[in-house]
């Protein structure tokens, strides 16, 4: 690959709506003229291309390509690629070849904003690592301290943690991070937003200045991308496509329907459908219980997962979702960035997410790893206009079904609104369904 960077005036597909100001962006790495990098070009010890050959991957995604010959060259490093690509080994595989061989202290911590994220992520790096003598714990709340401070204490190379319970073992003096020199943002955009910044900042204080930082996420606001150069020094952005695209290999479609008629809609679709594995999103945690109740009663077993649940609870819910036990899992955001379960087949919203990044994560949940998988997202007339803020960050419209005997007041409302927002893209065709295609749940 190409060694040299490139200023800004030579990145392509930048969408204009998102373009934010110059000043703003990070330096991007250039990949122009680049061949395609296979495993045996990356410059990775034979115990981390083992490990890779176990995994399985033939070949490393694009975000892996571009992004782990500047990680081993010790750069800082904001990865931007859609849900599902293989980010997460894009920093871990660096991560761990840059450990091998050195010192054993603590020398690198990933955070996640979530704790089921954080014990995949830590599966991650075990899984790449397993050749190699690294320990490698996660921290997160929800769960008995003792043994987290155990192990912390034990001695740790690689730290996986939620910002909370991580700063309780700071406070505790479990552990110190005088000789980290790796720090990575899982979901970065998250992690840097109002709700986790504080907690952020107060870790980073723990941190030597002189470290790796690295920032990843399929998603990246340009204010959140102000916010995040203070953690960064002289960075290189690495994007995969436009910034904040859906992920290609899911097929997603809007339903316009009432608010009293989505769970009527939902085990419609439900029963109508091939669902291997549904993962349903609602904005509240009531609204994930009350959905649970209404697709029983229409029998369809479904388990809800928030953060009211007890962790054991939470951790039960995804291990019979990942195992197949469970079918439809019903969710708050908190199920929404970074998990990666196989065979979910298809993604709901019930309610439309609040924010249009929320909706890229959210139908990233299906799809993955070159996967195919749909997204429906049920849309009430209040609702409309947050679709087409969606459909701007997406810089695509997104097709409208219309089911028959669901859709409210068929296309008036929507097609107003879509009237007034047309800064985004082209409209979108309707497709109306009434008749039953395929047969329904096993
Ligand atoms: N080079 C590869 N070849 C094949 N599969 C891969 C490769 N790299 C990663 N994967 C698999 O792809 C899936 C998605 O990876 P990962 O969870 O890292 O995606 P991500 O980009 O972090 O997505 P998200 O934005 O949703 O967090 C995982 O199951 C992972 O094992
Ligand atoms: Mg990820």
């Amino acid at each position: 690959m190409k060694k040299a960077v490139n200023a800004v005036e030579d990145a392509p597909q930048e969408a204009e709506v998102e373009a934010p100001p110059a000043e703003l962006v990070t330096e991007r790495a250039s990949t122009e003229g680049s061949e395609t990098i296979r495993w045996v070009d990356l410059p990775l010890s034979p115990e981390i291309q083992r490990a890779i050959a176990e995994a399985g991957y033939v070949s490393p995604t694009p975000i892996q390509q571009q992004a782990i010959p500047l990680v081993l060259r010790g750069r800082d490093v904001m990865g931007l690629a859609q849900t599902g690509t293989g980010k997460t080994a894009a920093f871990t595989l660096p991560l761990v070849q840059r450990l091998i061989g050195g010192p054993r202290r603590t020398r690198a911590l990933i955070l996640t904003p979530t704790r089921e994220l954080c014990v995949q992520v830590e599966e991650s790096v075990t899984k790449y690592a397993r050749h190699s003598p690294l320990d490698v714990v996660s921290v997160y709340g929800g769960v008995p301290i003792e043994p987290q401070t155990q192990a912390l204490r034990a001695g740790v190379d690689v730290i996986v943690a939620t910002p909370g319970r991580l700063i309780d073992h700071l406070e505790r003096q479990n552990v110190i991070f005088d000789d980290l020199e790796i720090l990575v943002l899982d979901e970065a955009d998250r992690m840097l937003d109002m709700g986790f910044a504080p907690q952020i900042s107060a870790i980073v204080k723990e941190i030597p200045a002189f470290r790796q930082t690295m920032l990843f996420s399929a998603t990246m606001p340009p204010e959140v991308e102000a916010l995040a150069r203070k953690y960064l020094r002289k960075p290189l952005l690495v994007q995969v496509g436009r910034r904040s695209s859906a992920a290609s290999t899911v097929t997603h479609a809007v339903y316009p329907v009432a608010h009293n008629r989505k769970s009527a809609l939902l085990a419609e679709l439900l029963n109508r459908e091939e669902h291997e594995s549904a993962l349903v999103f609602t904005r509240t945690k009531s609204g994930a219980d009350r959905v649970v109740r209404q697709l029983e009663l229409a029998g369809i077993p479904a388990t809800a997962m928030h953060a009211d649940k007890t962790q054991p609870q939470r951790t039960k819910a995804i291990e019979d979702f990942k195992s197949g036990v469970i079918k439809v899992l019903v969710a708050t955001d908190i199920a929404q960035r970074g998990l990666d379960i196989q065979n979910i087949t298809h993604v709901v919203n019930y309610d439309v997410p609040q924010q249009p990044e929320d909706y890229v994560h959210r139908i990233g949940r299906t799809g993955r790893a070159a996967k195919e998988g749909d997204a429906y997202t049920f849309m009430a007339p209040d609702e409309i206009a947050m679709v087409r803020t969606i459909e701007r960050v997406l810089g695509a419209p997104i097709p409208r079904v219309s089911v028959e005997g669901y859709d409210f007041g068929t296309a008036g409302a929507d097609r107003e609104s879509r009237a007034e927002g047309a800064a985004a893209a082209a409209p979108a065709g309707k497709t109306v369904i009434t008749k039953k295609r395929r047969s329904i749940r096993g």
